[in-house]
């Protein structure tokens, strides 16, 4: 597949990358940031900084618009149908703990259950496995195949009378393949439960419509999007969201507080207590506008070109074994492998000692390397990962290529 040039000027907008001799290809932990955002969050700081939603002077309302306009552009880069949609948190794990606190605690009661996939990152199944146990319900667990495909009949098997919630992420951190959210959507609707989208590792990569994709919830982090770190979002449908109990309590998520008794603020506010992160929701903004500017038909196709160069190189290694199978086209952007006798922190080192920079461990997401490990018989727990951005260049894979076709050599094989 013909790598497009989009590189050679997107390159160039990252200041940390540009001139340095490392390949960073640990964009799934997290992302460069362009000038664009960088700019954006200094300007914030420099010429519009105030609390926002507090003061009636110039500043205050200025600092207020900026936050604010941030929340329209999430809200249209998501398809959400409304502003008040969208709640700002610290990060992805912060949206999906409000889900699991508000909705699920006044949700869940004795007896019912809550359906997480094994694929999923900790922070989409630590809150539900807290939730469950607070409230006496049941989690239970959706596993993937081998090749890291989700069949649809074993989570029909799953959904009885008394399953409430389906938390699954879209794109596993891990595996890399594109789940089929609409089809599952569809079924835990049937069942009259809600479904809660881990989109971390997707909003950067592929175009997402939270409407189309019919989740009621949909959690992502800034900064694997080319944004700051600090600010996450939470999409809840509307209905959800108004009938659901604040998460934290504080600071300007009221109308109105006596000594006896508390009213609430309408939506988004009375999920966001005590001071915001404005500026980096302002560098969100930004982000968004980097995004817009290229484009999801070129990041898609310059981003599997990149992942096609790396699993059919992969392919030629028969030391090499990669979760979720080795066929290219399903792995958007993750490459997760592990090397025949070498363990991946060794894998990670070899990789960080030639300045290429990937990650090895369990990735959070430990269930999921213990369940594959037992179906393939590899009882290694954990695995090195490659994880490409928008930056990424096939020099950069070429680098970790020769880097990986050099390691069990190095190991003494
Ligand atoms: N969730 C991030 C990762 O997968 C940190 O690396």
């Amino acid at each position: 597949m013909e790598i497009s040039k989009l590189d050679d000027s997107v390159r160039e907008e990252f200041p940390l990358i540009r001139d340095a001799d490392i390949a960073y290809l640990d964009n799934g932990a997290t992302t460069q940031k362009p000038e664009s955002v960088l700019k954006a969050v200094d300007e914030y700081y420099r010429k519009h900084n105030a609390n926002p939603l507090r003061g009636i002077y110039d500043l205050s309302t200025e600092a207020t618009e900026c936050y604010e306009e941030s929340r329209e552009a999430v809200a249209d880069f998501i398809g959400a149908e409304d502003a008040g949609e969208i709640i700002f948190t610290r990060n992805a794990s912060e949206s999906i703990n409000l889900v699991a606190y508000s909705y699920g605690m006044s949700t869940l009661s004795e007896g019912d259950e809550v359906i997480v996939s094994t694929a999923e990152h900790h922070s989409n199944f630590l809150p539900w496995q807290q939730a469950a146990k607070t409230k006496g319900a049941r989690v239970a667990f959706f596993d993937p195949e081998e090749d890291g495909s989700f069949d649809l009949n074993k989570l029909k098997n799953l959904i009885n009378e008394r399953t409430k919630i389906l938390a699954i992420t879209q794109i596993s951190n891990v595996i890399g393949r594109i789940n089929d959210i609409k089809a599952m959507t569809d079924l835990i609707h049937e069942a009259g439960g809600v479904a809660v989208i881990d989109g971390a590792q997707a909003v950067a990569h592929i175009g997402v419509n939270v409407r189309e994709l019919g989740a009621d919830f949909y959690a992502f982090s800034g900064h694997k999007m080319y944004a700051p770190m600090g600010i996450g979002v939470l999409y809840g449908r509307k209905e959800l969201l108004d009938k659901m109990p604040p998460f934290l309590y504080g600071g300007e998520m009221i109308e109105s507080v006596t000594k006896e008794r508390t009213v609430y603020a309408e939506l988004p506010h009375k999920f966001e207590a005590g001071t915001v992160n404005a500026g980096a929701a302002v560098g969100l903004k930004a982000a968004i506008e980097f995004i817009g500017r290229y484009g999801f038909e070129q990041i898609v196709a310059r981003e599997n070109a990149l992942t096609a160069r790396v699993v059919d190189a992969m392919n030629d290694m028969p030391c090499v074994d990669i979760i979720g199978g080795r066929k290219a086209c399903n792995h958007h952007g993750i490459v997760a492998f592990r090397i025949e006798g070498v363990h991946p922190h060794d894998v990670a080192q070899i990789f960080a000692d030639s300045g290429v920079c990937v990650r090895a461990g369990h990735h959070c997401a430990e269930p999921l390397h213990r369940y594959l490990g037992e179906l393939s018989g590899i009882r290694v727990h954990s695995s090195t990962r490659l994880s490409v951005g928008i930056y990424n260049t096939e020099e950069e894979i070429d680098r970790f290529l020769d880097v990986l076709s050099g390691i069990r050599g190095k190991m003494g094989y």
